[in-house]
C-alpha cells in the first residue's frame, strides 16, 4: 500500500498546480503516493460553512474553529496514522524527518490561519507539530506542500534514479557542489577543466572539495 496522505486546509485549491506538476505529480500518477486534499468547512455544520471564529481574549486575526477539525480528523484517521499540523512553532522539518514521514502509512495534515487554532485541536487530534523554518506564512498550506515534496523524494521510486538522493545538499551534512551542462563555453565562462576530463576520481575530489567550500562559506554552523 503506497503512503496517503491527507491535507486539511481552508484553501484547497492552492495545492491544485503543485500536485499536478513535475516529479511529484508523476509519483502520484505512478501509484507511488497517494494525496487528497479536503476542505476543512466541509465539516462544517454552519449556515455560511465558517471554520474560523475570534479569539477569546481579544487579539487580532481569526482562529480555525474546533468542531469542523475534530469532525475531519474523526473521519478520516486510521489506526497508525499521524496526524500533524503544520505550524512556525512546531519541530523544524529536516532530511531526517522528512524521511521518517515518508515511511509511514497514512499522514493527515492540518494547515491553519497563521493566527492559529483552537489549542484543543492540538491537544487532542494531533500527534506532531512541524515548523517548515524561522518565517511566518499567511497559512500552512504551502508548508503542507513543503513537507510533501520533501518527504514524496525518499520513496523508493519517486525520484527515477536513486542515486540523485545520495550526493545532494545535507545527506552527507555538506551543501551541493555546482553542476554545469553544455556547452562547455558560454559567454567567455568555461566550464571547469576536471569535469571535461573523464577522470572520475579527480572529479569527485574536485566535487567534494567544492562541497566543504561552499558549506564553509554558507552555512559553517553544518559543519560542527
Ligand atoms: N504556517 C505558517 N508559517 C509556517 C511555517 N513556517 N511552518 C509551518 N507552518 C506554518
Amino acid at each position: 500500500m503506497p503512503l496517503t496522505i491527507d491535507v486539511l486546509t481552508l484553501f484547497p485549491r492552492m495545492l491544485d498546480g503543485f500536485l499536478a506538476e513535475s516529479i511529484l505529480g508523476k509519483g502520484i500518477a505512478a501509484g507511488h503516493l497517494a494525496v487528497k486534499v479536503h476542505d476543512v468547512r466541509a465539516w462544517s455544520t454552519d449556515k455560511h460553512r465558517r471554520a474560523d471564529d475570534r479569539p477569546f481574549g481579544g487579539g487580532a486575526g481569526m482562529v480555525m474553529t474546533p468542531e469542523p477539525v475534530f469532525a475531519a480528523i474523526e473521519q478520516l484517521q486510521t489506526p497508525g496514522c499521524r496526524r500533524i499540523y503544520l505550524t512556525p512553532d512546531g519541530t523544524p522539518l529536516s532530511p531526517a524527518l522528512a524521511c521518517e514521514l515518508s515511511q509511514q502509512p497514512h499522514l493527515i495534515f492540518l494547515s491553519g490561519h497563521y493566527e492559529g487554532i483552537d489549542q484543543r485541536i492540538r491537544q487532542r487530534v494531533i500527534d506532531q507539530e512541524i515548523s517548515i523554518g524561522d518565517y511566518v506564512l499567511t497559512n500552512g498550506t504551502l508548508a503542507a506542500a513543503v513537507a510533501i515534496d520533501a518527504l514524496a523524494r525518499f520513496i523508493p521510486g519517486v525520484l527515477g534514479e536513486e542515486k540523485s538522493l545520495t550526493h545532494e545538499s545535507f545527506t552527507n551534512k555538506l551543501l551541493d557542489f555546482p553542476q554545469y551542462t553544455r556547452p562547455a563555453e558560454f559567454r567567455g565562462m568555461s566550464v571547469p577543466e576536471v569535469l571535461l576530463s573523464g577522470n572520475h576520481a579527480e572529479i569527485e575530489k574536485w566535487r567534494h572539495a567544492r562541497q566543504v567550500e561552499k558549506t564553509r562559506q554558507v552555512r559553517p554552523d553544518l559543519l560542527k
